[in-house]
């Protein structure tokens, strides 16, 4: 296999280090890059927070928290051999003192330990408003320009909500864009990473026999949805702020659709396969006015009123359903619908793409014939794609049986694993690869979609559905 682990010392600053992110998703995906062998050769993790910690302080800060989330604990020899490159720095994040602290000690590291410039990876993770002081402190103190001989790269990961509605995301990219310049910029959509989505591509455009079929003269409807089981889950205050559309409809959902529906970028460049997923967004036919009743429904679960920090009266969504249709050739006249809510039923994520019965079936039964064929691509629980198809039971009758053509990774049998989506973001992003983070573009059209619902919804009627079902019963 081809050796992708740059050789040159990279320096990754977490903002946020004492965060949720950071414990659950980040150290153990780093950990996971390290014992793979996946990690730059010589790499430190600078974990970068308020409280006064020293690094040993830290490291059981961390087992603590894995302990007290239920975490599995990492520990063990290579872990601590893992730790040898983690160390902490106390700061504020609107503190300049702090970033010329940083500063000093990230210019101690490059002279004193590698005797060279390092690549630099600043991870915000933290909440949105906290980014623009970030942002402006790093660009002050110098510290968003590579190496003042040019040497070594310097880039940016910031996750999501990247703004809250169309202006705001606007603002913080013009503000990124005056402090950086795009290929700085790593937007994280951690489902982007997921191992089937990236599979769309390949199972489009890499088979002779889907493309023919990809398209309004053979398929009926698209549903994407993304289930959870999970209430807020103590996640209130925020969530309460933000609302099922923006927490995973703008961004989860919206880049599932530009996968399923984009054309063919004809090329594995970056540019090319984020400008095809971009025109998918720029395609969306606007919902607004009375369209906002009759394409969409919003949802809360009864009791959500009452999780610690939300508001007694809230009238945030914890789910949506939207029936979206695509003004292109391509896809003119067919739905998508794109669901997602929280507290249901089961937690399950997936797309499902269903094909017209086109009536000139074979129909051995008297009447019965609804035979469709449905492609589903199943993001979780389980990972894979499975095609339902219909085939002759055996027997000495003619009887039709739906049957499926399927594959599943992460299968016991053949033991094929998946990589976790974090470690697939911080693997780019290091690597240098944008293709599966969004694009300012990808940001600002997905926005345009979803603000003018959001913004109808504070008129329309918030239907309350009970925790362990599939959301409010209402059909599109
Ligand atoms: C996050 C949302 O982006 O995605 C969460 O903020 C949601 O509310 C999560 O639970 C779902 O991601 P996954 O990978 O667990 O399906």
């Amino acid at each position: 296999m081809k050796d992708y682990t740059p050789t040159k010392p990279t320096v990754i600053v977490i903002f946020g280090a004492t965060g949720d992110l950071c414990i659950r998703k980040l150290i153990p995906s780093f950990f996971g890059l390290y014992k793979k062998g996946m990690l730059p050769k010589n790499f430190r993790i600078v974990a970068f927070s308020r409280r006064p910690m020293s690094d040993k302080g830290y490291y059981a800060f961390l087992k603590d928290e894995q302990k007290r989330r239920k975490l599995p604990v990492l520990q063990g020899p290579e872990f601590k051999k893992f730790l040898k490159n983690v160390s902490y720095q106390q700061g504020l994040f609107d503190d300049p003192v702090s970033y010329k602290n940083l500063k000093k000690k990230l210019i101690g590291m490059d002279n004193q330990e590698f005797k060279r410039c390092s690549n630099k990876l600043f991870y915000l993770a933290v909440p949105p408003d906290l980014y623009q002081p970030i942002l402006k402190n790093l660009s002050y103190h110098g510290l968003t320009i590579a190496c003042s001989d040019g040497d070594g790269w310097t880039r940016i990961l910031i996750e999501k909500p990247f703004g809250r509605d169309d202006e705001t995301a606007k603002n913080l990219d013009h503000m990124l864009g005056k402090l950086f310049r795009e290929e700085q910029i790593f937007r994280i959509d951690h489902y982007l990473a997921k191992e089937t989505l990236q599979n769309i591509l390949m199972f489009r455009f890499s088979n002779m026999l889907f493309e023919p079929i990809w398209n309004n003269q053979s398929i009926e409807k698209v549903e994407i949805k993304i289930y959870e089981k999970i209430d807020v889950e103590g996640r209130g205050a925020f969530y309460d702020n933000i609302g099922a559309l923006r927490d995973v409809g703008q961004n989860h959902i919206l880049r599932m659709l530009a996968l399923i529906a984009m054309e063919n970028p004809h090329t594995l460049d970056p540019n090319a396969v984020r400008s095809e997923r971009y025109k998918v967004m720029k395609s969306l036919q606007p919902i607004r006015g009375a369209d906002v009743k009759k394409y969409t429904v919003r949802g809360q679960y009864k009791g959500y009123r009452n999780e610690p920090s939300v508001d007694k009266n809230s009238t945030t969504e914890t789910y949506f359903k939207i029936k979206a249709f695509i003004n292109n050739k391509r896809w003119k006249g067919i739905p998508f619908y794109l669901e997602s809510g929280k507290a249901m039923k089961e937690s399950k994520a997936e797309i499902l793409v269903y094909l017209k019965e086109s009536g000139a079936y074979l129909c051995p039964n008297e009447g019965g014939c609804d035979f469709q064929n449905v492609i589903a691509f199943k993001i979780q629980p389980e990972e894979g794609i499975a095609i339902r198809f219909w085939a002759k039971k055996p027997g000495l009758v003619s009887v039709l049986e739906p049957r499926e053509l399927s594959f599943l990774y992460n299968d016991v049998k053949t033991k094929e694993k998946t990589v976790d989506a974090y470690e697939r973001v911080l693997f780019d992003c290091i690597k240098g690869d944008q293709t599966f983070f969004t694009s300012t573009d990808e940001v600002l059209a997905s926005w345009q979609f979803v603000t003018p619902i959001i913004e109808s919804w504070k008129k329309a009627k918030l239907h309350i559905y009970s925790k362990g079902t599939l959301g409010p019963d209402i059909k599109l």
